[in-house]
């Protein structure tokens, strides 16, 4: 569960505790500071956690949050004039305890006056309405979450691939200007968002494919606290890692039983050729060249191209490995279904230290839990309302 539902539940405990327990209980007060942990937990993650309780949905920041979709309190909190909450880092226990008894009071007597309910002003936690119709709010809301979409990036990786089948050379700049316009959408609303695309078409898997490792790659290049020039490396490595599977028939690519033998000898030779590519193009491209060889490279040693010895890759291949694989088992493919992200990360954290490098494996996994509200399913197709 995320640190704002975590918070949330904390927060719907304490009025719950309000009103069951008389001052001074032991659980009453156990509840409160339950919930002044979790505060403080959340305000560790972000300094000014605002959320808006909105019909079903439960809003944080401009975000849905999806796992408290239909969350019962949500209805609750917006019919007392509760649609919003919002605080600070100076919050205090006591100041949290106040909030906590006014909004308990309000269940209690139901009358509420709507001047009162407008706006309740703290120094450090405030809540009230929002002053917005919940239709026009519904507008606002889906266009502040999707105020991109990556028609333009799309296409420009399929002409990208396009050319490199046609024996052109990689076109870099392009490639660039992908990576700077992604590294834009994620950071469009002041806060990180991690905006991945859905599969329309199954031949599109490669291209929707290569711009969502890309955008993972990022996220968890800034998430482990690496500069500005690793981030955008590691974002046009995780472009390009696959730029090898250009060079296989498409019937082999997109077959959707198990490949013969020789099949997968042709698949499995597209870390060397895509770091080929990648090197008969650009001489500063190293390291994209060397995360394209060694991304299915597992740590000990299994996986392919093939070594008669563990070696150590690059950060920046494990890095990318590890976004390829959960890409990979998110997407439904020709042969499964996609796998839930729960499942996909248990398998990460599962086979980490052995598949994936232990560190980078489990670095990205509780990103992905603490990112998760934060991950805007995109189409390439659809357009999207700007902002
Ligand atoms: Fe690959
Ligand atoms: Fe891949």
């Amino acid at each position: 569960m995320s640190t704002q539902s975590e918070f949330l539940n904390a927060f719907a405990q304490g009025l719950s505790a309000l009103a069951l327990y008389p001052e001074g209980h032991v659980s009453r007060i156990r509840t409160l500071d339950l919930v002044f942990d979790k505060a403080k937990r959340l305000l560790e993650e972000d300094t000014a956690p605002c959320f808006s309780f909105i019909g079903d949905d439960v809003v944080y920041g401009n975000i849905p949050l999806r796992e408290m979709r239909g969350w019962e309190w949500s209805h609750k909190l917006a019919g007392i004039g509760v649609q919003r909450l919002e605080f600070d880092q100076t919050l205090t226990q006591p100041e949290l305890d106040g909030v906590l008894d006014e909004i308990g009071g309000r269940f209690a007597h139901r009358s509420v006056s709507s001047a009162e309910a407008r706006q309740t002003q703290r120094r450090s936690m405030q809540y009230g309405e929002i002053g917005m119709k919940g239709e026009e709010l519904d507008v606002e809301i889906s266009s502040a979450t999707l105020s991109f979409n990556l028609n333009e990036e799309s296409e420009a990786v399929k002409w990208m691939h396009e050319e490199i089948e046609v024996g052109q050379k990689l076109p870099l700049i392009e490639a660039e200007a992908v990576v700077r316009s992604l590294s834009v959408a994620m950071h469009g609303d002041q806060q990180v968002m991690v905006p991945l695309l859905k599969l329309k078409e199954y031949d599109e898997y490669t291209v929707t494919h290569c711009l969502n490792v890309s955008v993972l790659a990022m996220a968890l290049t800034e998430w482990i606290g690496l500069g500005d020039r690793d981030v955008r490396a590691f974002g046009v490595a995780g472009l390009l890692h696959d730029l090898g599977k250009t060079k296989i028939p498409k019937e082999i690519l997109h077959k959707s039983g198990k490949l013969h033998e020789n099949e997968r000898e042709v698949m499995n030779r597209h870390p060397a050729d895509g770091a080929r590519i990648i090197l008969e193009s650009h001489d500063n491209l190293d390291l994209a060249a060397v995360v394209a060889y060694e991304h299915h490279i597992m740590i000990d040693g299994g996986g392919y191209p093939q070594f008669s010895y563990a070696r150590d890759c690059h950060q920046g291949s494990k890095l990318v490995h590890v976004c390829d694989v959960y890409d990979a088992l998110r997407t439904k493919r020709p042969y499964r279904d996609a796998w839930a992200s729960e499942k996909v990360l248990n398998y990460l954290e599962e086979r980490a230290g052995t598949e994936f490098d232990n560190e980078i494996a489990n670095k990205f996994v509780r990103m992905m839990k603490v990112w998760e509200p934060q991950i805007a399913r995109v189409s390439a197709d659809e357009a999207v309302p700007s902002a």
